[in-house]
């Protein structure tokens, strides 16, 4: 079975350049060529929605050169990353706090969900400024201002009401989420989303995580039998 929403927490590029004696950045180049080769893969598997997380909130307390080598290879990504793209039928998305995103990363990313918006292969969504506190405040707000302007009762706020104020109201929940470099943690990731997904840690480091460990950790995930609280 092919999980139908795949969660990545990219872990492990710093570790990857400074085993080589190179600067951190080309840690994070290398590992956006895993980003190209997991979601090619994703398309020829099947799965419908991939999401890996870019850059939490918290990745602003790196040093100012980094942060700023991060955007870049982020909108270098996602402009070059269109004809790619386009062929392969990936429909591009971003969630977190965008607005506050550098301005020509907004736009590069504007331009492309618009133009892959109605490619109908593997959803591929960035997770970028984003942390799933600010995401569940930024859901609480939404509702508040819902129930003071009186369009909703508190009475009626339900599971269901809440997850379509999330940033990922129209994505299904992972079925499967992979973190490399062999830490334990969520990391302030997806924390509503994750609450029945299949956790599956690898010591590879994300620059080294290919097509393969995707399929690997496919093939772990279907030995799980999964109950949702049942018996
Ligand atoms: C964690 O490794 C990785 C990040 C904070 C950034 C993830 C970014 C990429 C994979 C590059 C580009 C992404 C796309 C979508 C093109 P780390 O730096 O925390 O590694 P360390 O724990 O070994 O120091």
């Amino acid at each position: 079975m092919i999980p139908r929403h795949i969660a990545i927490i990219m872990d492990g590029n710093g570790r990857w350049a400074r085993e080589r004696g190179l600067p951190r950045i080309k840690g994070h180049e290398q590992g956006a060529e895993s980003v190209r080769a997991v979601t090619e893969a994703c398309v020829e598997l099947g799965v419908e929605f991939l999401t890996v997380y870019a850059f939490s909130t918290e990745n602003w307390k790196r040093p100012e050169a980094e942060v700023a080598a991060l955007w870049a290879l982020l909108e270098q990504f996602i402009a070059q990353e269109i004809p790619t793209l386009m062929k392969n039928k990936v429909r591009l998305q971003a969630i977190g706090r965008l607005q506050e995103l550098p301005e020509s990363c907004q736009h590069a990313l504007a331009e492309a969900t618009a133009q892959t918006g109605a490619n109908t292969a593997t959803t591929l969504v960035l997770a970028l400024n984003y942390s799933g506190r600010s995401e569940i405040i930024d859901a609480v707000k939404a509702l508040c201002a819902e129930v003071a302007a009186g369009e909703l009762g508190v009475g009626d706020i339900d599971q269901e009401k809440f997850a379509a104020r999330l940033y990922t109201s129209a994505h299904p929940d992972p079925d499967l989420l992979i973190r490399t470099s062999g830490e334990m943690r969520l990391s302030n990731f997806l924390l509503w989303q994750l609450s029945y997904t299949e956790i599956h840690v690898t010591e590879k480091l994300w620059p080294d995580f290919g097509k393969d460990d995707l399929r690997a950790a496919i093939a772990e995930f279907n030995k799980r039998q999964r109950r949702y609280g049942g018996i």
